[in-house]
């Protein structure tokens, strides 16, 4: 017998080097309690969440959960069924109705995850004579969604205008093409440029599909993500999006003004074969996309406390991933993954936990300390953050 995990020893040998050293493994924390979107027990400590994905603290507000409660004593902690047969609820339809409100679409479909909603629109869209064209840094539900499918697949060079337009070109005449760009890359935390890629799509005859999950909620006047902010909204396609980061639940949804957009409910298999989400979820996150219309002032404290943290950051001496604040992630590049380990585990036994994030997630082979902030940090927890990160920054070296 071929033992089938031999090809996981590399992965294995590196993981036992970096927690012989006593280093807390990064990747198996365990939150003992959750206080607030801002706030958890680790390790029987006060810690700051400062890598959650929770960008408009919606977890713990009243209405959201009082919506989850009421929809879990009325219809049941679960479905049992997938969407086309006996799991669609009056709770899925309404979350869907909440989407087109939000968007101003006419269509949204509402997938378990986002990671299934990448996976079966971007797999049933683009078929054996297709193209996808996409950003090299793409998500890995973008690739996997590629992988799926059996259209041919070209990526370009991240946020290069020039390197889509060339890979356009060259696509042979009468080929179907799918442009699939991010508003917002969450390993560095930086914007695409949707506006001169959407225009060089279109004018090269593709269909545009963004990713707008680390967007949704916080960048745009109404919080559509930064196809809205770059005001090419009605020129995308498709726009695909998680309940698991601003909406504070878990679930996946494509947002779309394709008047033929309904038949994917029939023919997108991550769609069809999987059980819908639970009654409970879809009220919270219905009711979470609601308020979320109405977050203005949120929003802006969202982006005073990414400057605030950048330029903090900055000044303390760390190199981070974008010389500008563009989203609520900030991410601090590390020399490697032992330093980053190392400052990983100083921050957290300064009671702050970011994320640590490496290959095969990370760009360019790096190492990051991935810090996304909440809507709900206030500005005296940021002024906490930039301590921690001077303190751990300073006991490992990272900084002077
Ligand atoms: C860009 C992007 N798309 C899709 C997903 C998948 O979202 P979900 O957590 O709902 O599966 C993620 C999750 O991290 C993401 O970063």
């Amino acid at each position: 017998m071929i033992d089938l995990f031999t090809k996981f020893d590399p992965v294995i040998a590196l993981r036992e080097s970096l927690l012989e050293s006593g280093q807390t493994d990064p990747f198996n924390l365990v939150m003992e309690k959750v206080e607030s979107p801002t706030v958890a027990i680790c390790n029987g400590k006060r810690t700051i969440l400062l890598g959650t994905y929770n960008y408009m603290g919606m977890t713990f507000d009243p209405d959201v959960i009082a919506a989850g409660k009421q929809a879990l004593d009325e219809f049941g902690s679960g479905t049992t069924g997938s969407r086309v047969l006996n799991g669609t609820y009056v709770g899925h339809r309404a979350c869907e109705e909440a989407l087109k409100d939000f968007y101003a679409m006419d269509h949204a479909m509402v997938f378990s995850t986002g990671y299934q909603a990448n996976l079966g629109v971007i797999s049933t869209l683009a078929g054996k004579e297709d193209y996808i064209v996409l950003d090299i840094d793409s998500h890995a539900s973008i690739y996997d969604g590629c992988a799926l499918g059996n259209a041919q697949i070209v990526p370009f060079r991240h946020n290069d205008i020039d390197a889509l337009e060339k890979r356009l070109k060259r696509i042979p005449e009468g080929a179907g093409k799918l442009v699939v760009l991010e508003g917002v890359y969450s390993m560095l935390g930086d914007i695409a440029p949707l506006k001169e890629m959407v225009a060089v799509a279109k004018a090269n005859g593709a269909m545009v599909l963004v990713d707008e999950a680390h967007s949704m909620g916080f960048i745009g006047e109404h919080g559509r993500g930064v196809a809205e902010a770059q005001g090419i909204i009605d020129d995308v396609d498709f726009i695909i999006g998680t309940f698991s980061k601003s909406v504070g639940t878990v679930g996946g949804f494509c947002v779309s003004n394709h008047p033929k957009f309904e038949i994917l409910r029939l023919v997108c298999r991550p769609y069809v074969f999987t059980a819908s989400l639970p009654p409970s979820v879809v009220a919270t996150a219905a009711t979470s996309i609601r308020k979320l219309m109405h977050s203005a002032d949120k929003r802006a404290h969202l982006w005073e406390n990414s400057k605030r943290l950048h330029a903090g950051l900055r000044q303390l001496g760390f190199t981070l991933g974008t010389d500008e604040p563009q989203s609520a992630i900030i991410a601090v590049i590390m020399p490697d993954l032992e330093t980053g380990a190392a400052m990983w585990g100083a921050l957290l036994n300064e009671g702050l936990y970011v994320n640590l994030a490496r290959p095969p997630a990370t760009p360019a082979n790096m190492t990051l300390l991935r810090c996304s902030l909440c809507a709900l940090h206030s500005e005296e927890q940021v002024g906490e953050i930039l301590g921690m990160f001077a303190a751990a920054g300073r006991a490992t070296g990272c900084i002077d």
